[in-house]
């Protein structure tokens, strides 16, 4: 029974000692990135709905309410996926974190010349994209889902809580900024994934990069097209 208990602890810690290692949180970025990858191309696939109107874009809204139904109620699953988003964020948030003060902590003094040859525009904008997306999407949450920054919010009208957000030049232009360092920072990441999982080689890495630029450039022209058809009065 002890013994049982010891081996359960020391199989706990072997796990916490592996997260804690520096590949481990690589591979926890990669993981809960790969998630919240899923979820934002699922995110912009279900925006471009709007272009089909008022009616399909409420009606698609109500149904992410009932996913699952009837075996899960109202909102259940959609609770379940917004508590692993936020397990994914927190996981990947932190662990960014965590490697970017252990790499400063490693090279407490800098380099004397500082020529960023091979790294590219993407990777050493790396934490500052995901600090601009993390500040976006709190703004996003009050702003469509919880309507605290949206003077003309409408529960259950989706469509003109958006209308309504990006008619203000503003706020249009922060979506359009936060779109962009967002498609930036997937660019990067996806490539990163497979790096970090130790599937590459001459040949796959083009097959990467390739797939990475096609879905970040999707995810860019969806998440830009949206206030600006807006403020072009394309979609009204
Ligand atoms: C132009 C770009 C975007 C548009 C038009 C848009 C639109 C929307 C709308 C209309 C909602 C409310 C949906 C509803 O209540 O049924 C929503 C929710 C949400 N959006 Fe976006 N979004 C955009 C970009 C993003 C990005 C880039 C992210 C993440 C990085 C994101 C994350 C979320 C999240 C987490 C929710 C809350 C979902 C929930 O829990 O109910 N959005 N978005």
């Amino acid at each position: 029974m002890i013994e049982a208990q010891l081996a359960g602890k020391r199989s706990q810690i072997g796990l916490l000692a592996l997260y804690r290692s520096t590949i481990g949180m690589k591979v926890a970025m990669a993981v809960t990135g790969f998630i919240l990858y899923g979820f934002v191309l699922m995110h912009m696939w279900g925006n471009l709905k709007v272009y089909a109107g008022r009616e399909y874009f409420n009606h698609y809204s109500e149904f992410l309410r009932e996913v699952g139904a009837p075996f899960f109620g109202h909102e259940q699953a959609l609770w379940l996926i917004r508590i692993v988003l936020l397990l994914a964020v927190v996981l990947h948030f932190y662990s960014a974190a965590v490697i970017t003060l252990r790499n400063r902590a490693s090279r407490p003094v800098g380099y004397a010349v500082k020529k960023d040859l091979a790294a590219s525009f993407a990777s050493r904008t790396m934490i500052w994209g995901g600090i601009i997306v993390a500040f976006f999407v709190f703004y996003h949450l009050l702003d469509l889902t919880t309507g605290t920054v949206n003077p003309a919010f409408k529960a259950g009208d989706p469509y003109d809580n958006l209308i309504a957000s990006f008619s203000a030049v503003p706020v249009a232009v922060f979506y359009v900024v936060a779109v962009a360092a967002l498609g930036v920072h997937l660019f990067h990441g996806v490539w990163s994934m497979f790096q970090t999982v130790g599937w590459n080689g001459p040949r796959i890495d083009r097959v990467w990069r390739g797939l990475a630029f096609v879905t970040a450039a999707a995810f860019v022209v969806v998440g830009v097209s949206i206030p600006v058809a807006v403020l072009a009065g394309v979609i009204k």
